[in-house]
């Protein structure tokens, strides 16, 4: 009731009478005005005036799940938010509730993690509202195989939300990394429950650095944030809203697969195509020209002697990036 009380006051371009809420909502003025006192708990400055009603003034600072909600244009992603103050990994506890059988589209978002995860077993730093972590649960009818689309499509959707919201250029450095010039702004990591010939359900982190400052030593040269790069403190719940729009958009329109113009439009965003990387093989570090990436999310490295060879996991080094 509180949502839909809170889209009647944001809709409504001057005030709305108590009397118009409860009468279109059918409720009585006593759940309006406790409705009311919800939602100015939750940071939404709402006016009141005698005679007028109600205004909203202005939208919560912090994260906050009614407010997200304003700005969803989506059927299922985002429609069952979870958010916690703190957490270890957002995407542990959601991987919990898909075991207790939450539904698909399901997002948790914590305003911290204390020992958040990163790809190949490292760790992702996420002080308390510095950083956005938000985990997606999704619930493919595919083959394990074919889960490498998930985190491609998810950094189209995160290139797209940060390029449109934050007016920025940033690109993809292959495979999760969303960049800005030559550092990162985004991290991807993409978890799965399956059967032998079923995913039961994949588990997408995603670790926006929203108003960091600063970074440690260690990762000063390679990071960046949204504050950092425009100068400007954004509304992070239109933030997280736009993301998973767009995140929606990408797997239903390409039914969670890097198809044809997915892969076109991944290629186009791809900071790590047409530069020399080096990677690992076997014991060796080898090194190449990325040539391409494939409808399962490969990376195609083309070696010195003229020969493509495919890279799927695994750390690659960019030269002039990271
Ligand atoms: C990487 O770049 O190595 C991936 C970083 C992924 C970080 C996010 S933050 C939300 C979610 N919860 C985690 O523990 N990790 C992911």
């Amino acid at each position: 009731m509180k949502e839909k009380i809170l889209q009647l006051i944001y809709n409504s371009e001057g005030y709305l009478s108590g009397q118009q809420i409860s009468e279109s909502l059918g409720i009585s003025r006593q759940a309006v005005n406790k409705a009311v006192k919800g939602l100015r708990d939750k940071g939404f400055e709402i006016e009141s005036a005698t005679n007028k009603g109600y205004k909203l003034i202005s939208l919560p600072v912090d994260l906050c799940a009614e407010s997200i909600n304003l700005h969803l244009k989506t059927k299922f992603v985002g429609r069952n938010i979870r958010l916690l103050d703190t957490v270890g990994s957002t995407n542990d506890y959601l991987k919990a509730l898909a075991e207790k059988g939450a539904e698909a589209g399901t997002v948790v978002l914590s305003r911290e993690q204390t020992s958040g995860k990163g790809r190949l077993g490292r760790s992702w730093m996420s002080k308390r509202d510095e950083t956005i972590s938000m985990s997606i649960l999704l619930r493919p009818d595919m083959m394990p195989s074919e889960i490498a689309s998930i985190t491609p499509l998810a950094g189209l959707a995160m290139c797209r939300a940060v390029n449109d919201f934050c007016m920025l250029d940033s690109r993809i450095k292959w495979p999760n990394d969303i960049i800005v010039g030559r550092k990162k702004l985004v991290g991807i990591l993409t978890e799965m429950a399956s059967q032998p010939d079923k995913v039961e359900y994949t588990v997408t982190g995603i670790g926006i650095n929203v108003s960091n400052t600063s970074f440690p030593d260690e990762i000063a040269h390679k990071a960046t944030s949204i504050l950092l790069e425009t100068g400007r403190h954004i509304d992070r719940n239109k933030f997280v809203a736009t993301a998973l729009n767009y995140l929606e958009q990408e797997i239903v329109q390409n039914r969670y697969r890097l198809g044809g113009e997915a892969v076109a439009e991944y290629q186009r965003l791809c900071a790590t195509i047409g530069r020399q990387v080096t990677f690992a093989r076997g014991k060796r570090n080898v090194s190449g020209m990325a040539v391409s990436v494939s409808n399962n999310g490969e990376l195609g490295v083309m070696l010195s002697n003229g020969t493509v060879v495919t890279v799927n996991a695994g750390e690659v080094t960019v030269q002039g990036i990271y």
